[in-house]
């Protein structure tokens, strides 16, 4: 199938199960080499993550822990904005090696407050573990310690990624597709 149809606009195929697998790999090939007596913690973020995240950890073979928090960005006009808590940190970070799992860094914004938060906890050190990336679309500084693929500007789904909460089920990466 290379054109599914989410709500109501249509998606092409962009991303196949082969593409996805070495992407998952690369993330975990990096944090296998560089965590080994570490015992990270794998923060994963959902709902995006969730498969990213369940992906990634089998392809893991160091000691690691996983544990899922669920932020929000404040609507509203407030430009001091900060991330709210949804289902927080049940585990100390205090001291640990903390690797944040993300589906997808855009902008950029929504991941450079959720690292401010998570450094207010008082980590050993943070990393940022992320399976794409939109690079032209980036606006903050933060290093993407381990990633995936870097994706144009086009809106994608599946595989965890959403439209208005839709398609997140499709195996394969659909981008937008052009009329
Ligand atoms: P940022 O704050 O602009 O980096 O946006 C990050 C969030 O926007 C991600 O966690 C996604 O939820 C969402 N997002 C950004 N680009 C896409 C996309 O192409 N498809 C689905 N969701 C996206
Ligand atoms: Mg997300």
């Amino acid at each position: 199938m290379t054109k599914v149809q989410v709500r109501e606009l249509v998606f092409e195929k962009f991303i196949n199960s082969a593409e996805i697998d070495a992407a998952v790999q690369r993330v975990a090939d990096g944090i296998n080499r560089d965590y080994t007596g570490k015992n990270p913690l794998l923060l994963a973020i959902l709902n995006g993550a969730f498969i990213f995240a369940s992906d990634l950890m089998r392809k893991i073979t160091i000691p690691c822990e996983i544990s899922f928090v669920k932020y929000a960005s404040y609507s509203g006009t407030l430009t001091t904005s900060k991330v709210r808590e949804l289902i927080g940190v049940e585990e100390n970070l205090e001291g640990r090696y903390i690797i944040v799992v993300e589906d997808i860094v855009d902008t950029g914004i929504t991941m450079d407050k959720l690292l401010q938060e998570i450094r207010e906890k008082n980590p050993r050190d943070v990393k940022v573990a992320c399976f794409c990336f939109k690079p032209l679309a980036f606006k903050k500084s933060f290093p993407i310690d381990y990633l995936g693929l870097s994706i144009p500007n086009d809106f994608i789904v599946g595989y965890g990624l959403d439209y208005d909460g839709h398609g997140r089920n499709l195996p394969e990466i659909y981008k937008i597709a052009k009329s």
